[in-house]
């Protein structure tokens, strides 16, 4: 039998279309790793490919974790199916934010919510917008539910937004009427936090237009003030075709507990896109990690102050390296190229080093430049890389 014609048109359209991005599901990433490590006789492989807070958790699930009850309240609440409304969780994110707490999607992680997103409101033949560079599960997905997206492209080299991709991508708007628009923001990769008042100026375009806005926050907490969020959140009421993400996968460091939300006022979106969920998405334990993570203010102000105080550091030592082009970024990852040396070749070197980084050569709207994205790490790791880096990139 032919197993390909056993496939459903979707899944055969979802294999032909799939992005370049740079963590493959067909790629065992540990036994890539014990490669390296033994190609190298390496015995330490540092992970600069990942976009998540490397300093790790608060204390505070420490804390919980090493608890005397805590193995009893586990064993009691293993064995229950775990409450599939939230309720705490909930409530907590929405007073952040200052919404309602009905006004809100829970997930498997964003992944898992960017994908009932599509699924609830993409038809093939809808057009979706996709400013690039940008993260490339959005396009993925869209496409799988059939959807065409059309990128709209930021200019080189640095591809930040500016003044003139929000007219273009207000203009292509008002020529195509797409169903949705991608949004990352702070920017994924780039690390580009737009201002507030952009996102609103699409908010108010997409109105014309009957296009759906979502923005993903998953890099949010990097660029939250220390007592109050900067969020498109808070636009929801003004705007029910906005739809705002968060995760606790990256500042908070919880990626294994695939914790992911969508905030949207819309009340038929929220049941859309819920409706695409299993019954039980979050598992008990993941849902207490992110209730106590989500308690310690204190623990995330230091990080992300910790994280602004490497980048000043690190910024110029990168630049300082000839024939680097490392670009700004407001959050805890950079994207850098060499003038001569290609980003394959390039993350070859540094993978054999036992530096891992993230290979954008394959994203769309940047295919080719040769960006390869690195995750900020300690202070002495930072310059650990820096010297590899240097030694590398001039070999
Ligand atoms: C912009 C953006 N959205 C969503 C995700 C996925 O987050 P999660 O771990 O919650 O699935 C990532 C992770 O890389 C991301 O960069």
């Amino acid at each position: 039998m032919n197993m390909q014609t056993m496939l459903a048109m979707q899944a055969q359209q979802a294999l032909a279309r799939q992005s370049g991005d740079y963590v493959s599901k067909d790629v065992d990433e540990q036994a890539h790793i014990d490669e390296i490590m033994a190609a190298g006789g390496l015995s330490h492989v540092y992970r600069f490919d990942i976009g998540k807070n490397t300093d790790g958790v608060t204390p505070l699930i420490r804390g919980v974790l090493s608890l005397p009850e805590t193995a009893e309240n586990v064993t009691r609440n293993m064995v229950e199916y775990p409450d599939n409304h939230f309720r705490q969780l909930r409530r907590q994110i929405a007073m952040r934010h200052g919404i309602n707490p009905a006004h809100m999607a829970f997930g498997a992680g964003l992944e898992s919510i960017i994908d009932q997103i599509c699924r609830a409101v993409l038809e093939p033949d809808d057009e979706v917008l996709f400013p690039v560079p940008n993260f490339s599960v959005f396009e993925d997905m869209s496409s799988r539910a059939g959807a065409a997206v059309i990128p709209v492209s930021t200019s080189p080299p640095n591809h930040r937004w500016t003044a003139a991709t929000v007219a273009r991508i207000c203009e292509v708007m008002r020529r195509r009427n797409p169903k949705l628009i991608w949004i990352s923001n702070p920017v994924n990769p780039t690390g580009q936090l737009l201002p507030l008042a952009t996102i609103r100026e699409i908010c108010e375009q997409a109105e014309r237009t009957g296009t759906l806005v979502a923005v993903d926050e998953a890099y949010g907490e990097y660029t939250d003030h220390e007592d109050a969020v900067v969020s498109a959140t808070r636009y929801l009421e003004e705007y029910p075709h906005l739809m705002v993400l968060r995760t606790f996968s990256k500042m908070y460091a919880l990626p294994s507990a695939r914790v992911g939300y969508v905030m949207c006022a819309a009340q038929e979106l929220i049941q859309a896109v819920n409706a695409f969920r299993p019954t039980f998405p979050l598992p008990w334990s993941s849902i207490q990690m992110a209730q106590i993570a989500i308690m310690d203010d204190p623990y995330v102000c230091q990080c992300r102050g910790r994280n602004l105080r490497r980048r000043n550091r690190l910024l110029p030592e990168l630049q300082s390296i000839p024939g680097i082009q490392a670009l700004s970024t407001d959050t805890n990852t950079v994207m850098f190229r060499h003038e001569d040396v290609s980003g394959g070749s390039l993350h070859e070197k540094l993978s054999n080093r036992g530096f891992l980084t993230a290979n954008l050569n394959g994203v769309t709207g940047i295919e080719g430049s040769g960006f390869l994205r690195m995750t900020m790490r300690s202070s002495y790791e930072n310059g650990l890389f820096v010297r590899t880096l240097r030694e590398v990139a001039n070999a």
